[in-house]
Order: structure tokens, then sequence, then C-alpha cells
């Protein structure tokens, strides 16, 4: 590790950075993790672009480790937690945290209540900022191999992306897929070359151009937080009976979305979006304890999705994070039908009519 990381921080040192952001969303899903977040099978996503988290970080030399969080403009240390808790277990890959005081203020670019997780989009910002303080404070890019060399870095430029992904990872397993533009895919598996369980990589220069105009209508049905946190969720796979059997479905998949991916197949990539949606849910009812988490609307909205896209032939399809919201992806061209579609027969099912136009997008971006 460069000595600039582990030695004293140098008197003065202090300033600002700030990063935005995005969710993202996953086609292929992520459900079942083992050890320090190694998912259970291979996983692949959009990233988006309007839901997003802003987090600046101020950075001040001091005594000890300080850590104040700010939400909306409010200090909310519930919120800063699961950063909190990511720092003082991750501090051997950043022991100059032991000579700063930070303040970290975040906001969403989505309303709170609705039922968005900003875990990707949050943590994946922090992180951003993060490896910023600790470019600025070796003087190299963090690109450089001098720091955290075990971590492979094929990716160039101001901050790897790749260590980025794999930081983000440790803080909340889906945000290692949000730094990558368009999509990325987090997971091992033979077929993708480079692929890794410990960070996502882009698919950006592997995907048809369609892919890359896709639109995603997220139909609020409840603004509710979840019953059931995905902790809690993805340790109930552990004992779930159909598991071996979805971790093997889940790699076929990969490879057959990484196919279509490929050359514009969207019949393909329409059957296994909403397949892997509704598998994502079929997991969940049949964990013991079992839980729902789609409300009657979600399935309202999910029938009139199917019996639009056989009456028009229009390639929509929808799928579902772990809520009751729905993800309806259908590519630009598409765009003014499909707006029609949702003012006529969808915004009924929403919860006040919301919902939010999102779009794939490119990934962080610098606000500072
Ligand atoms: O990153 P986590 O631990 O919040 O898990 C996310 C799991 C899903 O959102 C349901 C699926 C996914 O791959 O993003």
């Amino acid at each position: 590790m460069n000595e600039a990381i582990t030695g004293p921080v140098p008197n003065g040192f202090q300033g600002r950075v700030g990063w935005a952001s995005p969710s993202n969303i996953a086609l292929v899903k992520y459900w079942g993790k083992r050890g320090k977040q190694i998912p259970q099978n291979p996983s692949i996503s959009f990233t988006l672009s309007e839901c997003r988290s802003e987090t600046f970080i101020g950075f001040e030399k001091a005594e000890h480790f300080g850590f104040r969080f700010f939400f909306d403009g409010q200090e909310n240390p519930a919120f800063g937690v699961k950063i909190e808790k990511f720092l003082t277990e991750n501090l051997a890959f950043f022991p100059f945290l032991n000579q700063l005081s930070l303040t970290v203020e975040s906001r969403n670019t989505f309303p709170h209540s609705s039922g968005i997780a900003s875990s990707a989009s949050s943590m994946s910002a922090f992180v951003m900022g993060l490896m910023e303080i600790a470019s600025l404070l070796t003087g190299l890019s963090t690109s450089s191999r001098a720091w955290l060399s075990s971590v492979p870095e094929p990716v160039e430029g101001p901050i790897n992306l790749q260590k980025a992904s794999y930081f983000s990872r440790l803080a909340s397993g889906s945000a290692a897929r949000s730094v990558f533009p368009k999509m990325a895919l987090w997971g091992a598996t033979p077929y993708y070359e480079g692929s890794s369980d410990e960070y996502a990589v882009s698919l950006e220069n592997d995907i048809h151009p369609v892919f890359k105009t896709y639109r995603d209508a997220i139909l609020i049905v409840s603004g509710e937080t979840k019953s059931v946190s995905s902790r809690a969720g993805h340790a109930l796979m552990e004992g779930n009976p159909y598991a071996p059997a979805r971790y093997a479905q889940a790699n076929e998949n990969i490879k057959d979305l990484l196919a279509a991916l490929k050359t514009g197949d969207l019949d393909t990539f329409i059957n296994i979006t909403e397949s892997e949606a509704l598998q994502l849910h079929a997991l969940m009812m049949c964990s013991n304890p079992s839980y729902i988490l789609m409300k009657p609307n979600s399935l309202n909205i999910i029938n009139a999705i199917r019996a639009f896209r056989e009456e028009t032939k229009t390639p929509l399809c929808f799928t579902l994070d772990a809520g009751p919201n729905v993800h309806l992806l259908y590519p630009d061209s598409e765009a003014e039908k499909v707006a029609n579609f949702i003012k006529d027969e969808l915004v009924k099912y929403c919860d006040q009519s919301r919902w939010i136009a999102d779009c794939v997008g490119n990934g962080p971006k610098k606000l500072l």
C-alpha cells in the first residue's frame, strides 16, 4: 500500500468532494449471498439516470476518525449507520481515515417515499468521494497500482471504476453495478471473460445499441418502506429448498441474456427479464417464513403490460425490485406509444398517480 495511505496525514489536509451516482435495476437478479457480500449467482443490470444520490464529503485532519451524516440538510445519524459500519469494517483499506473527520451530506433526486431503494446509489456515490479523497492524499490517481494492489485494475481513468465497484460491493452488494455506464455484470461467469464475484464489469461495449436507449418507467404502487429488508431476504435464501435450482437457472439466464444483449434479441430479453422478476418474488413466497412484497396493483400492472404487448406487439416488459413497484422497460423508439399507455391504462394503479420517468444512464458524475 502506498505510504501516503498508511502514513501520517499532512497537517492542514482538508477539503470537500462531491459525487452523484445512480441507482440501477437488475434484469438477472442477485438474491442470496455468502461470505463478505459475495453473490450466489451473477447478475446484470441497467444503470439508471434520474434516480441518483448526490453526496458531498467534507474532510479535515483530526486526532481520530470522526463521522457526521446529514440527509436532506438535516443531521441524521440513523441514515449514516450503513456507511459508518462499512468504514469501520474496512478501515484496513482506508487507514488514513483514523486521522480524518468526515462530514457527509447526501440527498436523493427521487422522493424518499417512492419505495425506491437508495443503497446502490448512495453507497456508490459515497465510495466515489472516498476514492477521490484517497487520490488527493496520495497525490496519485487511485488508478495507480500503488494503491490496493490486491484489486485488479484494467479500467483506467481519474478514478478506477473497478476499485470503486469493489468497495461499493462491500458497502452494499448491488451498488457494485452502479458505477458503470449503461449496463453492468457482477459475479463470476464462464460466459464473460474478466467477470468477478468481487466487483462488477462494464457491459457497455458488448450490448446492441438498442439497449443504450432503454427507458424505465418506475410505476409507484406503494411508497411504503418494505416489510422485509433485502438483508433479511438474502439470508432467507440459505434455508430455501429451491435455492440450488435458482442459482443454476440464474447462471443459464446470464448466458442467454448476454447473447441476447449482444444481438439485440428483444424477445429473449423480454422473456428472461420477466421470468427473473417473477422468480425473485416466487423465492420470497417460498422462503420460511414466507412473505409477499407485491400488491394487488403490482399484478394489475403486470397483467396490463402483458395484454398491451400481446395486442400491439410493442416490445415492452416489466421487472420488479424487492418491492411492489413495477419497472416498465422499453426502447426509446416506443416512447410516445408507451407514454399514452401509461397515462391511459397504468397510472390508475399507481399510488397518487405517481411514476418516475427514468432511462439508461452514464454512471457516477463528479459534482465539485
Ligand atoms: O444490494 P442489496 O443487498 O440491497 O440487494 C439487492 C437485491 C435486489 O435488488 C432485489 C436484486 C438486485 O440484483 O439488485
